[in-house]
């Protein structure tokens, strides 16, 4: 989105500025409706994170299966002062798709920059987070945007002369299919600003059974998460999921490099999407999440590819995840 648009705007704070973009619900009916009577029904992952979505999440990243988080998180301590040697006078961090902004504290304590730009669609987490960081953090001016970070790299358009340092770790770009991650790796120059840098997390490939228990906890967190996104949308429009005639279901397509999320129908699925109804008969499934798993030398040549230069990368012990600097 190149156009600037018109933006609601609310000081919160001596340091906490809220920029709302949220898109409309009429959106999401729109496009809920589109992916779920196409031929493979399918999600977006972004319909995961509401307030109990987020919770979820971040409960998920505590189980001892789920290993990217607390990877990173170690990469991140490690390597701070490293990471910042790199980077130089970069004073802003910009995060497309913050949550809870948790890992950010890490790289706050640490460098101290002037401003934190978190970008989340979910404005009940990004409000809740924010009011709190913005206290824990008295010198860092907060610019919390609430939008479809796809649709709002641009935006706000502060004034970084030094670029900004545009931080994306857990390897959500694995959410991404590999085309639209070119482009939204592209799209990341416009937030990062002229001068600026991507640190950003990739989860590697490994054995499928250390893969496939990080999405099949035993406690069954995962299951509530994607199951959530049914929550969810019934929650939002109303539309008639019934959720407990659902069954999660993870596992790893080792040919396409990606864990594969779905949703199957325990018996028909009679819904309301508006002014439409929709059947999924039993034994349908909802695409709901694919998480892509690199290469060190995949992802260094996929951000080449996408015009950065690759600075420095970073792997823990036991080769799970991997943190990439890149600037251009
Ligand atoms: C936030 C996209 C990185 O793919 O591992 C966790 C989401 N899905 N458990 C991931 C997720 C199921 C997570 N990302």
């Amino acid at each position: 989105m190149k156009k600037a648009m018109p933006v609601n705007q609310q000081q919160l704070g001596p340091n906490l500025t809220f920029y709302d973009l949220h898109p409309p619900a009429t959106d999401m009916l729109e496009e809920v409706t589109r992916s779920l009577s196409a031929p493979r029904p399918h999600l977006h992952p972004k319909y995961f994170y509401n307030e109990t979505g987020s919770r979820l999440f971040d409960a998920i990243t505590a189980t001892p299966e789920y290993y990217p988080t607390r990877t990173e998180s170690a990469l991140l301590t490690r390597y701070s002062d490293e990471i910042q040697d790199q980077l130089g006078g970069a004073s802003t961090i910009a995060e497309p798709g913050a949550g809870s902004c948790q890992k950010v504290r890490l790289l706050l304590e640490r460098w101290s920059p002037e401003c934190y730009m978190p970008l989340e669609i979910s404005r009940d987490c990004l409000l809740q987070a924010t009011r709190e960081l913005s206290r824990d953090f008295p010198g860092v001016q907060i610019s919390a945007v609430c939008a479809d970070y796809c649709q709002a790299l641009s935006l706000p358009a502060d004034k970084d002369p030094n670029g900004r340092v545009v931080f994306f770790p857990g390897s959500t770009i694995g959410n991404f299919e590999p085309a639209e991650r070119q482009q939204f790796l592209r799209g990341l120059h416009q937030l990062a600003g002229p001068g600026g840098s991507l640190l950003i997390g990739a989860d590697l490939h490994k054995d499928c059974a250390t893969l496939h228990a990080a999405y099949n906890d035993a406690e069954g967190l995962t299951a509530a998460f994607n199951l959530n996104a049914l929550h969810h949308i019934n929650h939002e429009l109303d539309c008639h999921f019934q959720v407990e005639q659902m069954r999660h279901l993870a596992f790893y397509n080792e040919q396409a490099r990606r864990i594969e999320m779905h949703l199957e129908c325990l018996c028909d699925q009679q819904l309301q999407l508006g002014e439409n109804r929709l059947t999924l008969p039993a034994g349908t499934r909802i695409h709901t999440e694919n998480s892509y798993k690199f290469t060190v030398e995949g992802f260094t040549r996929e951000l080449i590819n996408a015009g950065f230069t690759p600075r420095s990368c970073w792997t823990d012990p036991d080769n799970l995840f991997s943190l990439h600097l890149a600037s251009y």
